[in-house]
This record gives C-alpha cells, sequence and structure tokens, in this order.
C-alpha cells in the first residue's frame, strides 16, 4: 500500500506543476458554483450585472491556486504544451509517466462485456419498451437541426434551423448533445439494427466531416477555439473540454460500435495524452486515502475521474486506483446514496449520512447515475462480487427507468425529486421538452436508454467459457465465445405473487461444446428461491451468490429461475436521532413510493411487513372508474380534493390530476362484481384512487360531499335532492389512473397509501420517505 500511495505521489508531482493550473479552482471543497450546469446556465443568460460581478468576484476568492504571476503558470497550460512539444516529446513523457506507475501487473481477470449488437431486448419488456422509446426520439431528431452550429462554426450553409435550449447558437455548451446522439445512435444502432437510424447518425458523421474538412487545421466543434483560450485564461467559459470530449466519444462510438470508419480518422492520438491532464490529485489523493471528503464536489465532473482512474487501473494494474474505485463506490453507497441508488443534491454531494435534510425536486442528477453505473459494472467486472451487480439494479431499475415520461419519445428528467409528495412536473427543471432543453442530462438520458443491453450479460474466457447473467432483463444473447443462443424470459413481476421468474432457454449452436452459466441470486430473494434443469430441481445457492451451471449444452436446455421477491424497509443515510424513522420502502429492486401529495407517516403493526403492506388484489383495476360530465363544451371529472369533492377539468392519465378524478367502486353486496360496464343501477361505494379505505359520503342537504374512513354510507341516487342529482349525473368511464401490476397498501397512522414503484410514475405526486412510527 505504501508503495503504491508514493506511486501515486509521484504521478501527482510529475503533472503538479501542468495539471493543477487547469483544475484546481474546482477542486476544492469549496468549488465555485460555476461548475454546476445548471448554475452556469442561469448565469451566463443572466442581465444582473451586479449579479454576475458577484459570482465572478466570488469564484475567484476560491481559486485553489491563486496565481500572482500570471506568466509563471500560464507558460505550463497545456494548449500551449500541444503546441510547443511535438508528438514524440509528448509519446515519451506519457511512457515515462505510464512507466512510473505501471510496476503492478493486473491479478486475475476481468469479466468482458458481450458486444451490444449480439443482445436483443423482447420488445415486450419494461426495458424494451423503454428502449423502443428512445428510438422513436432520436428519429424525430432532424439532422440540420442538430449540425446547425457545426456548420456555422465551420463557416459553411446553415439549411433548417437551429434547436433551442442548452444546444441554442447562443448557448456555449452548444454540440454537446450531438456528441451524446453519436454515442447513442451507435448503440441503439448495435441494439436494434435500425436502418433508418443508421443512415441518419451516417449522415451526421458525414456533415461533421464536411465541417472538419473545412476548418482545415483538425478542429470540428460547434463553438470557435477562442473558448479553449477563455477556459485556459480562467476567464468564464461553459465547459469546452466536457463538450469536446462528448464529440469524441461519440465519433470512437460510431467507429467501435457501428463500424464507421470517417468517425475513426477524425480524431488524433495525441489528444489521448490530454485527458492526463484532467487528473484530480487532490480529489482522487483524498479518496486514495480512504477520507470521505466528497461533500461540497461537483458529483457529475468527479464520477468521471473515477471512471477515468478505473481505465488507468485496467491498463497498467497498479493496484492503487482499484482500491480508489472500490473506496468511492463504497462511500457513495453507505452514506450518500438514496434508496433509489441515486446520489446528489443539485449537483453536489452532501455531508455523508445527513440525507434526510436534502430531499427537495433537485435531487439525482440523472447524469450522476449513468456515470455510478459506469462505476459499478467495472467493479463488478474485476470482482465478480454480487453487491456491484445489485447496486447495478437498484440504480438501473429507478434511476434510470424513472426519467422517462411513459413512452413519450423526448420527454426525460434532468432531476429526480425525493422530497415529500413531489412530482417530476414540478420543481426548477421538471421534465424537458423534446426540442428545446437538451441537457446534460438528455445527453446521458438517450445514451442510457440506447445501452440498456449493455450489464446483462459478461463473459469470461477460458477453456470452459463463462456467462454471467447479471440482470433479469427479457432478452437473448447470441453468445459467440460460448457458442450457443441464450433466451432469457422474464414474467412481468406483480405484487399479489411476489415472485421474479426466469426462464432460460439454450441452444448449442456447436455440439458438444461445454460452459458454466453462472446466474445472479440477489441480495433481495430468500431461502426459498428454487431452480430448474429441465423440469428437474437443482440446489440453488443463497442470496448474494452465484448458481453456476457447467454443462454441455443440447439444442434446447431451460433453466428456470423462481426468487421470491420480500417487502422491506431502508432507514434514510442520515445517522441524526431526529431522522432516524425515515425509512423507504422496496419491494426486491422496485422503491415504492406514496401516491400522495404531503409527507407520510406508517405504522407498522408488527415486524413482518407483510401485515400492514398488502398488494393491491390483480382483479382490482377492473373496478377503476372516471366520472365525466359535459357542460358548456368542456369535459369536466369528478374528482376529490384534500376532503372534498369537486369537479376538474378531465385529466389525461399520467397527470397529477389524473388519480383525485379516478375511484374504485366497492358494492354495498360483496357477492356483487362491479366494473365500469355494468355499475349502473348498483348500489355502490366510491374509494379514491390514492386513498385507499376511505369512502365518499353524503353529508346531507346543501352540504358537498365527503371522504370518510368508514366504509359505512353509500350514495343511492334513489332517495336524494334534485341538487345531488344534478351533481351526479356523469357518464361512467374506465379509470383514468390504473394500479400498476407492482402496487400495495401501506396503513398509516391516519389513513392508508397507495404505493407504486417509482419508474411507473409520470407527473402524479409522490413520496419516498415515510416516518415509521
Ligand atoms: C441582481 O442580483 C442581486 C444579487 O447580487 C440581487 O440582490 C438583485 O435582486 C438582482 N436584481 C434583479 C433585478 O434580479
Ligand atoms: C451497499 O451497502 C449495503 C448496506 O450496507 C451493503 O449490503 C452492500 O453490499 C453495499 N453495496 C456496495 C456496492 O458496496
Ligand atoms: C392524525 O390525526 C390526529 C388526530 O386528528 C392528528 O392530531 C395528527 O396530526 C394526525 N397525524 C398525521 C400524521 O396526519
Ligand atoms: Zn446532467
Amino acid at each position: 500500500m505504501l508503495m503504491n500511495l508514493l506511486a501515486f505521489l509521484v504521478v501527482g508531482l510529475i503533472w503538479e506543476d501542468v495539471v493543477v493550473v487547469v483544475v484546481g479552482k474546482e477542486c476544492t471543497n469549496t468549488p465555485t458554483q460555476l461548475a454546476s450546469h445548471t448554475y452556469r446556465y442561469e448565469y451566463l443568460n443572466s442581465h444582473n450585472k451586479s449579479w454576475k460581478h458577484q459570482v465572478l468576484m466570488l469564484s475567484h476568492d476560491h481559486d485553489h491556486l491563486t496565481p500572482t504571476d500570471d506568466s509563471a503558470w500560464a507558460s505550463l497550460l497545456p494548449r500551449k504544451v500541444l503546441r510547443q512539444e511535438d508528438e514524440v516529446g509528448w509519446m515519451m513523457m506519457y511512457r515515462q509517466m505510464k512507466n512510473q506507475v505501471g510496476k503492478g501487473q493486473v491479478t486475475g481477470t476481468f469479466l468482458n462485456e458481450v458486444a451490444l449488437g449480439d443482445v436483443r431486448l423482447n420488445a415486450d419488456s419494461v426495458h424494451g419498451q423503454a428502449q423502443q422509446t428512445n428510438l422513436e426520439y432520436l428519429l424525430l431528431l432532424d439532422v440540420d437541426s442538430l449540425v446547425w452550429s457545426f456548420r456555422k462554426t465551420a463557416g459553411l450553409a446553415t439549411p433548417g434551423t437551429a434547436y433551442g435550449g442548452w444546444e441554442s447558437p447562443d448557448q456555449e455548451l452548444r454540440g454537446h448533445f450531438v456528441g451524446h446522439y453519436l454515442s447513442a445512435t451507435a448503440q441503439m444502432w448495435a441494439s436494434t439494427g435500425n436502418d433508418a437510424l443508421k443512415q441518419k447518425m451516417t449522415t451526421v458523421v458525414s456533415i461533421l466531416g464536411e465541417c472538419q474538412e473545412h476548418l482545415s487545421d483538425g478542429y470540428l466543434s460547434a463553438f470557435p477555439s477562442e473558448f479553449f483560450d477563455r477556459f485556459e485564461a480562467i476567464q468564464p467559459v461553459w465547459a469546452p473540454y466536457y463538450t469536446i470530449h462528448k464529440i469524441m466519444a461519440g465519433l470512437v462510438d460510431q467507429y467501435v460500435l457501428a463500424g464507421n470508419n470517417q468517425a475513426l480518422k477524425m480524431g488524433d492520438n495525441k489528444h489521448l495524452l490530454l485527458a492526463h491532464l484532467f487528473d484530480k490529485p487532490c480529489f482522487l489523493g483524498l479518496l486514495a486515502v480512504k477520507a470521505d471528503e466528497l461533500a461540497g464536489f461537483h458529483s457529475n465532473t468527479h464520477i468521471p475521474i473515477v471512471v477515468g482512474s478505473q481505465m488507468r487501473y485496467e491498463i497498467t494494474g497498479d493496484p492503487l486506483y482499484k482500491e480508489i474505485s472500490m473506496f468511492f463506490m463504497n462511500t457513495v453507497n453507505s452514506s450518500h446514496m438514496y434508496a433509489t441508488g441515486g446520489t446528489s443534491v443539485s449537483e453536489f454531494w452532501s455531508e455523508p449520512k445527513r440525507l434526510a435534510t436534502t430531499l427537495q425536486t433537485e435531487n439525482e442528477e440523472s447524469c450522476t447515475t449513468y456515470n455510478m453505473l459506469k462505476v459499478s459494472r467495472n467493479l463488478f467486472r474485476w470482482t465478480k462480487e454480487i453487491a456491484y451487480a445489485d447496486y447495478y439494479e437498484r440504480a438501473l431499475t429507478n434511476g434510470v427507468l424513472s426519467i422517462q415520461r411513459g413512452k413519450e419519445p423526448g420527454i426525460m428528467i434532468y432531476m429526480l425529486p425525493l422530497g415529500p409528495g413531489m412530482s417530476k412536473a414540478t420543481g426548477y427543471h421538471k421534465w424537458g421538452t423534446k426540442f428545446n432543453s437538451f441537457w446534460c442530462c438528455y445527453g446521458t438520458g438517450i445514451e442510457s436508454f440506447s445501452k440498456l443491453g449493455d450489464s446483462i450479460y459478461f463473459e469470461e474466457a477460458g477453456n470452459n467459457p463463462g456467462l454471467y447473467i447479471i440482470q433479469y432483463v427479457s432478452s437473448s444473447l447470441n453468445w459467440k465465445l460460448g457458442q450457443i443462443v441464450v433466451d432469457q424470459k422474464v414474467t412481468p413481476v406483480v405484487s399479489w405473487d411476489p415472485r421474479l421468474r426466469v426462464t432460460t432457454t439454450i441452444s448449442s449452436k456447436k455440439e458438444g461444446s461445454s460452459s458454466s452459466l453462472n446466474f445472479r441470486i440477489p441480495f433481495w430473494t430468500t431461502s426459498s428461491a428454487k431452480a430448474t434443469l429441465n423440469g428437474r430441481d437443482i440446489p440453488i445457492t443463497s442470496a448474494g451468490n452465484f448458481l453456476s451451471v457447467t454443462k454441455k449444452w443440447s439444442s434446447s436446455d431451460v433453466i428456470t429461475l423462481e426468487l421470491p421477491i420480500t417487502l422491506r424497509t431502508e432507514a434514510i443515510q442520515d445517522d441524526r436521532s431526529e431522522y432516524a424513522s425515515l425509512h423507504a420502502i422496496l419491494f426486491g429492486p422496485y422503491l415504492l413510493v406514496a401516491l400522495t401529495t404531503t409527507d407520510s407517516d406508517l405504522k407498522p403493526e408488527s415486524d413482518s411487513l407483510s401485515d400492514w403492506i398488502t398488494p393491491i388484489p390483480s382483479d382490482y383495476n377492473s373496478n377503476l372508474i372516471s366520472l365525466s360530465q359535459e357542460s358548456s363544451h368542456n369535459n369536466f371529472a369528478l374528482a376529490h380534493n384534500s376532503n372534498s369533492i369537486t369537479t376538474i377539468q378531465f385529466p389525461d392519465p399520467g397527470t397529477s390530476n389524473s388519480v383525485f378524478a379516478t375511484f374504485r367502486i366497492i358494492p354495498t353486496d360483496p357477492k356483487t362484481r362491479v366494473s365500469s360496464n355494468n355499475v349502473i343501477g348498483k348500489t355502490v361505494m366510491f374509494e379514491p384512487y390514492i386513498l385507499p379505505g376511505m369512502v365518499i359520503i353524503e353529508q346531507g342537504k346543501e352540504k358537498s360531499l365527503g371522504i370518510v374512513d368508514s366504509v359505512k354510507l353509500s350514495c343511492d341516487s334513489g332517495e336524494s335532492d334534485s341538487g345531488f342529482m344534478a351533481a351526479t349525473s356523469f357518464k361512467v368511464n374506465d379509470g383514468i389512473s390504473n394500479y400498476h401490476p407492482i402496487s400495495f397498501v401501506a396503513k398509516g397512522v391516519n389513513m392508508s397509501y397507495l404505493l407504486q414503484p417509482l419508474y411507473s410514475l409520470r407527473d402524479e405526486h409522490y413520496t419516498v420517505y415515510f416516518k415509521l412510527h
């Protein structure tokens, strides 16, 4: 360890003079707020001169190195170095640096990813649908609009109109989304083989090629190179290196995933070296000495530094970089993580184990989840430890699937709200728009949904090759190394039958080839998990291990898994006693949230959660209705609001009002079956959709309808006054909202709550953390 630490310090020293100047001003525990994209966007678009001046002064105060003599450090800046040193000189420096640290050898073998193009998601799975929604968005995007600012910068004609938001021609980050677009389309093409998409992305690469040619010095960007000069002169500018990195990464993906040779030619190897200038010893060093000093750092600029250090471990074998990323993951997982698997508040890390007071609308920037997935998948590949795959599942299920608005292409979010009674449709950012947002999280968003086929399967070479099946997502894999085709079918999970059922069919392409399939047995299942091979029970390992099956596969072998899914509560990561009662409720990997606009207080009736958190029965959806009333060309719906009943504009499904205008009808005679089709003429009670256990009552003449928690009174239209008759002349419709197949009722102190997975919500208000009494 000491040796490694020394080696680390050597790198720090060698590069200190070059590096720290560039990054130092942000690499401090009191970073300039300008590290935040949101803040910078506001800053750049503000006309408030006094505020802008204040910010600028503040950021200078916080420079990590406050250079006294400009010329002393200016000569060390990277672009100057790039100009002065020839390529050979850079290569020598690179080798020297690499040899300083590259003494260790990587021990053991890493699992490899399988090619994205060999995995196909089943279209009807949740993941398959999310991929399809994203494909539709990628196809909606217009080539001329995407490349508009690239053409402008290159001095070419600019047909069409530029996009808005962060891509608009007056935004300094313009072009960043196009880089992500190149990555996402390459991934999506590998995942689906969609020809229209291939045509589109190839056109974008070729137009960018024209732009680069026209600029003639190799520069390719949607903004002038002067932005880099500003960055290096520590003048305000919005992340030019970030943007150029996205474009280069996009070109690499076009080459690697989609075989576009033109894209490869457009990069320059010497720029790889530039990557090392972004080492931040003042950040990685703290992790190397195992100190949790994350608070105050901008999360999404620093997680990629850990990903970069992971690459360094893979290349140089220096175990220090392995320890750094393991410590980092462990720290986030234990002290900075919400129950979703996500991290950050308003883009930054806050104090460790103090998350209860950070719950609001701007939690968990989506980009950070995208990057934490990278960190955890690498750790899994190195260690085969199930905990990393479990983390991946948690963050993917709650942090990625949650950020699309249903099946609506191009509606995604920046921040995932986690405060009581919040909604994805409210807050500072809210849902974005198709053509006028293009936030950083739109960039990572389109990538996330283009590579849902990634990290389901990993492979291990050897005489007896191994396949690791770490995510249960309906999909098939043409596993070339093992010469088999693996078809994984997951039965959709439902709350009333809490088991994950996976049927894997294996067909061998080459007779007699043997390999091992390793199935993750997740931490959330129980010892009653079962497995069969061709219909016969096989012994199963305990949760947290792999079930390994080694076999010469036939043309049709079938392995089934039946994993009980447990309900559990998890305390918020907060060590202050006053927040000890705050808990989240999870059902296997699914974070369950209460549909409510307020705090939620729950009253555990026993240690067994299933005593007070009960599944919504499968047939309840047929009892859901919404009542509509046409009036002056408007369509109204009967809705409940606090404790009374009112009429509102007939809401669309997924809107925040939809849940208030949906009711479950309960026949007074339990033997009768009622639904929207046959309710007329029957005596029923109305249970508001999000107030399970409560019913509407008539409170008498001239009084409004009310809601009570005792199932006593019923609305009998036969004996009401005429006002009541008019008010109840409604058309019966199917319920606007529907119970998600994973729905529960949790008993609270004064009322019960409807629980649903966070990922399934659109604009509905919800609460993630409950006070347990
Ligand atoms: C401008 O910013 C200052 C803070 O520096 C603030 O006090 C002031 O209200 C702002 N003015 C306007 C018009 O928003
Ligand atoms: C995260 O923390 C939980 C609870 O302490 C632990 O069981 C799990 O293994 C950790 N996961 C990782 C990836 O560190
Ligand atoms: C429950 O009801 C009681 C009595 O009406 C009230 O005092 C209390 O504040 C309520 N608690 C919650 C969490 O709503
Ligand atoms: Zn982002």
